[in-house]
């Protein structure tokens, strides 16, 4: 059986509904993707079980801005399967998404099946910090989940990509201890990628036959190959994972134009 997955990465949704971030006003840009993945659904081209959101959520950690996140979803949240970035309050993802994550106090993850795949996420968030760390324990937990469905491909979810996508400014506040994770990830054969986010541009990467995939942002876009932050025009966009017997295809899809 084949499915396909959705992700949607750094909303950067903020409680002001007209908000504006680097001239793009986010909520109304995301609504714009959800709207046009719903026009795609109606037609069965865009059909998916999980859609999974990457992290960058929100920007400015307020409990409105999660409810307001919530309400755009509607009748997708039970579908959807989420991380932190590094923009995010854990807290208040629990507070407003309580079947979704675990209780506690500690990461945010996940481990689902989907038509023979495993989709695992990771959490990088650092408190008070814009690199991801995912620390040792996290680490522990991810190695006994892939041992333990060893018969399953496998990709993996993660808001701070564990490569450096070639722009100086991004790569400082990548992932700290992005070796140890490729660590873990080459000891086991059944890895067939890593999706991230935080970097608002597509960029893909192959390390060891595992495909290392980055999506734009639902909002605001970054330039590619750059030493400092340049906002790049092209529109928002998101990214459509179908998963085969033994193998995933991927594409991004953008809107027409930004939402400004
Ligand atoms: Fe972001
Ligand atoms: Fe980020």
């Amino acid at each position: 059986m084949n499915a396909r997955i959705l992700q949607l990465t750094d909303l950067h949704l903020t409680a002001d509904p007209d908000a504006t971030l680097k001239g793009i006003r986010t909520r109304a840009s995301l609504a714009s993707v959800l709207q046009a993945i719903r026009e795609g659904v109606s037609d069965q081209e865009l059909e998916f079980e999980y859609v999974i959101l990457t992290g960058d959520l929100a920007h400015d950690e307020q409990l409105a801005t999660y409810k307001a996140l919530r309400a755009l979803l509607g009748d997708w949240v039970s579908r959807c399967r989420l991380i932190p970035g590094n923009h995010d309050d854990r807290m208040l993802i629990r507070e407003v998404f309580p079947e979704l994550v675990s209780a506690g106090t500690g990461r945010i993850t996940f481990s689902i099946e989907s038509a023979g795949w495993r989709l695992i996420g990771l959490d990088s968030h650092v408190d008070g910090e814009t690199y991801g760390r995912i620390g040792d324990d996290q680490l522990q937990w991810l190695a006994g989940e892939l041992g333990a469905h060893i018969s399953q491909p496998t990709i993996l979810f993660i808001h701070h990509p564990p490569v450096i996508v070639h722009s100086a400014w991004l790569d400082r506040i990548g992932l700290l201890d992005a070796a140890d994770l490729l660590d873990v990830v080459r000891s086991y054969s059944h890895i067939r990628g890593i999706c991230s986010g935080h970097v608002h541009q597509e960029f893909s990467a192959t390390l060891d036959g595992v495909q290392i995939l980055t999506t734009p942002s639902t909002g605001v876009q970054f330039l590619p190959r750059q030493d400092e932050l340049i906002c790049d025009q092209r529109p928002p966009g998101f990214r459509i994972i179908r998963l085969n017997d033994h193998r995933f295809e991927s594409n991004v899809v953008r809107l027409a134009e930004s939402v400004e």
